[in-house]
């Protein structure tokens, strides 16, 4: 069954956040979809998605990160969606799965932990989210699934840290899913008031 008179363009709207200033039109637009369009990401939308992240900054110019990606109908992307929750199953629909690791091990790091680690790879990945939309790629973010499992599926070295799974791709069609489908992505989109203190 699906929701009458859905579309992507009423679900574009349901999205678009109520800005209280401007903001760039990347940012403006970008928002975690959970449903992507089949259509595969070219070679030259990927490289340009992980030189973004090559660019972002980080602690002592260290860039402690790792990104595994696996094309939809390889072995190794259905080697990322069975560690998925099963919560995040929706991510099926992405062309691209991408396994975005932290590198904490330093040997220049005071204690031999690099403590920034997390917070540039959060960089990092936004980067490169910036960079997808930019190209009219959407992402969604997924903290949600079996570590050790796709630590030892796709054999990732101690050193690589598995952060988040990342779900790319074009919008998909909203007219043509089914409601139960649609459940989730019907929010609109909501953010805390006051971020900031002047001090
Ligand atoms: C670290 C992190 C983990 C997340 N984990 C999940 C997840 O497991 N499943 C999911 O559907 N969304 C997940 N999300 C997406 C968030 O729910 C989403 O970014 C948030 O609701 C804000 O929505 P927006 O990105 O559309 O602004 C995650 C996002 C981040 C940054």
């Amino acid at each position: 069954m699906k929701m009458e008179g859905m579309t992507t363009g009423k679900m574009l709207k349901l999205k678009r956040p109520s800005l209280k200033s401007p903001i760039t039109k990347t940012l403006r637009d970008r928002f975690s979809p959970t449903l992507f369009s089949a259509k595969r990401l070219s070679e030259k939308e990927i490289k340009s998605i992980f030189e973004a992240s090559r660019w972002a900054p980080s602690g002592y110019n260290h860039q402690p990160w790792f990104f595994y990606w696996a094309h939809k109908g390889t072995a190794s992307y259905k080697k990322i969606v069975t560690c998925l929750s099963e919560r995040n199953q929706w991510a099926e629909t992405a062309p691209l799965l991408v396994v975005a690791c932290r590198i904490p091990r330093c040997e220049h790091c005071p204690n031999g932990e690099n403590k920034f680690a997390a917070h540039d790879l959060g960089l990092a990945v936004m980067a490169a989210i910036v960079e997808a939309q930019s190209l009219g790629i959407y992402s969604r973010q997924m903290g949600m699934f079996d570590r050790d499992g796709i630590v030892k599926l796709l054999k990732i070295p101690a050193e690589n840290v598995p952060t988040v799974v990342i779900a790319m791709g074009r919008l998909g069609d909203y007219a043509k899913v089914s409601d139960a489908m649609l459940e989730k992505e019907m929010k609109g989109r909501v953010r805390k008031s006051v971020i900031t203190k002047k001090i």
